[in-house]
C-alpha cells in the first residue's frame, strides 16, 4: 500500500483522523512533527524559538525525504509541510496526498486558546490565522490528489470517506 499524507491548516484534524485511519487499517501511524521533535530532541516550538522557523523547515523536508522511503504509513504532515514543491515532491512519490479541508470558523474553535503553535504566537494572531488561512487553502487545493470535507464531521466518518475514496 502507499502512504496516506494528511494535509491541511492547523487544526484540521490530520493528528486525530491519521491516527483513526491507522487503526482501521491496521498500518502506523506518523506525525511529521512528533517525528521531527524526536529526532531533534526537542519540541516545534523550542526548535522555532531557538534556531527559527527557517531551520524547522529544513527539518520538515528532511523528515519528507525519510517517510517518503517508506511504505503503507498514514502520515499527518504539519500545517506548512506541503507549502514547498519539493516536499510535495516526495510525498508525492510514495503516496497520495489527502486535504482536510475545513471551513476557517471551524478551526478557529477548535484552535482557540491554543499555544502550541509557534506561528500563532503574536499579538495580532486572530488576523495572521486568517491571512495564513487565506493564503494557503489555494494551495492545499492544488496540492491534493483528494480533498475531503471535514468541517462537520467526526473523526470516524472523515476516515470512512477517506477509506470509500482511495480503495
Ligand atoms: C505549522 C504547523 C504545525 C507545525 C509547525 C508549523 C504550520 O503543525 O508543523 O508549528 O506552518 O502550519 P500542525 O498543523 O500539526 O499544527
Amino acid at each position: 500500500m502507499n502512504n496516506i499524507v494528511l494535509c491541511g491548516y492547523m487544526g484540521c484534524g490530520k493528528t486525530t483522523v491519521g491516527k483513526a485511519l491507522a487503526l482501521k487499517m491496521n498500518t502506523v501511524f506518523i506525525d511529521m512533527d512528533e517525528y521531527i521533535e524526536a529526532a531533534a530532541g526537542m519540541h516545534i516550538r523550542s526548535i522555532f524559538e531557538k534556531f527559527g522557523e527557517e531551520h524547522f523547515r529544513k527539518l520538515e523536508t528532511m523528515a519528507a525525504e525519510e517517510l517518503s522511503k517508506k511504505n503503507g504509513l498514514i502520515i499527518a504532515t504539519g500545517g506548512g509541510a506541503v507549502l514547498n514543491h519539493k516536499n510535495v515532491g516526495l510525498l508525492k512519490s510514495s503516496g497520495k496526498i489527502v486535504l482536510l479541508d475545513v471551513p476557517f470558523t471551524e478551526i478557529e474553535k477548535r484552535l482557540e486558546g491554543d499555544r502550541s503553535r509557534p506561528l500563532l504566537l503574536r499579538p495580532d494572531r486572530d488576523q495572521a490565522m486568517l491571512q495564513l488561512y487565506c493564503a494557503r487553502l489555494p494551495v492545499y487545493r492544488e496540492v491534493a490528489d483528494l480533498i475531503i470535507d471535514a468541517g462537520d464531521k467526526s473523526p470516524d466518518d472523515v476516515c470512512s470517506d477517506i477509506l470509500s475514496a482511495v480503495s
